[in-house]
């Protein structure tokens, strides 16, 4: 198949390319390269720089492209408190320009990088996707719009598009290729996420960790989420290409599937791993909660494997920081 891959030149897109190009695809990869890496583009993917919303009829309109994963995002939840039209305009009516773009162009599939902010804080764990969307900040209010919206598009298509929408829980760990030593990970100008500002401190790099509140109602007081390795969240996005490609989705055409492992881990367990993989004493004082965070954020996977087959096979906490620790030591 030819694929185009947005976002491909950042974390979970990279990854998402090498494990396209390695499955024999075609890979196009678009990125305006503002938070992504030129150098983070796999090795046989065609770049093409700009705003998705700018180059999408160039790049659909080009051929037959046979399907489009849509990483690009604008995904810093503080951020998107603070600037919430950065995340309007750059999260949905850029999407909104891309899904116009399939349209014109009869693209049959999109498999979009949706996230576990579009519940907020959740009533039930694990959470299933039928459970309430209330998210709890502007970045998760624009992921589910956009899921809305695809929903409407690909009913309205009349079996021309047919949309997976992967909601993402905690993406960690980096690719780890043929020669064993991690290629693509995680490098964010700003680092929000808890592993990698953990392994900074292992690195010397930052004095120690702040713990976001220790007085949640989880068994440590500290929050639980689940984290899922990008290699397992990249082999998710083959399983929904296929059940599209067999014409599997859902009726209306749009199917919602969680990823995560399930199986929740606090920041203390977070924190204890990478004392264990790097060997390094690693401090972290507690600081007060983080605004918009919620407690336990745990997927229930069950969807995910009843609909795409899809079984994570990095399920153990030091593995994927092991692979994370091996990432940020190779830069
Ligand atoms: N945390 C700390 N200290 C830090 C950083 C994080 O204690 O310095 C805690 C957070 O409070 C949270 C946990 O570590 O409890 C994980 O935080 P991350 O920032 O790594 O991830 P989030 O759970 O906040 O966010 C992830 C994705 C988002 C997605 C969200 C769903 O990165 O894209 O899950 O709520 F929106």
């Amino acid at each position: 198949m030819t694929l185009v891959v947005t976002g491909g030149a950042g974390y979970v897109g990279s990854v998402c390319a090498r494990h396209l190009l390695d499955a024999g695809n075609d890979v196009v990869v678009v990125d305006d390269l503002t938070t992504g890496h030129r150098d983070a583009v796999p090795d046989g993917a065609r770049l093409v720089v700009g705003d998705v919303a700018d180059v999408a009829d160039e790049v659909l309109g080009a051929g037959d492209v046979d399907g489009v994963v849509h990483c690009a995002a604008r995904s810093l939840v503080g951020e998107s408190t603070e600037q919430p039209a950065k995340y309007w305009h750059g999260n949905v009516v850029t999407t909104i320009a891309l899904l116009d773009a399939l349209r014109r162009h009869h693209v049959p599939r999109l498999v979009f990088s949706s996230t576990a902010a579009t519940y907020g804080e959740p009533e039930t764990s694990p959470i299933t996707e039928d459970a309430p969307t209330r998210p709890t900040n502007t970045y998760g209010a624009t992921k589910l719009a956009i899921d809305h919206a695809i929903g409407n598009y690909a009913a309205a298509s009349a079996g021309g598009l047919g949309a997976v929408s992967l909601r993402y829980f905690n993406v960690a760990g980096a690719h780890t290729g043929t020669t064993g030593v991690p290629a693509l990970g995680e490098r964010h100008a700003v680092e929000t996420h808890l592993i990698p500002l953990v392994l900074q401190v292992a690195l010397g790099q930052r004095e120690e960790i702040a713990v976001f509140g220790d007085d949640w109602p989880t068994p440590d007081g500290t929050c639980v989420r689940d984290y899922i390795h990008v290699d397992d969240l990249a082999e998710a996005h083959l399983l929904a290409l296929d059940l599209l490609a067999r014409g599997e989705a859902p009726d209306g055409g749009h199917l919602v599937c969680n990823l995560g492992n399930g199986t929740g881990f606090s920041v203390l367990e977070v924190i204890e791993a990478c004392r264990r993989v790097t060997g390094h004493p690693i401090p972290a004082r507690v600081a007060p909660r983080r605004a918009g965070d919620p407690g336990v954020l745990v997927a229930s996977s069950a969807r995910a494997r009843d609909q795409l087959g899809w079984k994570p096979s990095h399920t153990d906490l030091d593995g994927i920081v092991a692979d994370a620790w091996a990432f940020a030591r190779s830069r």
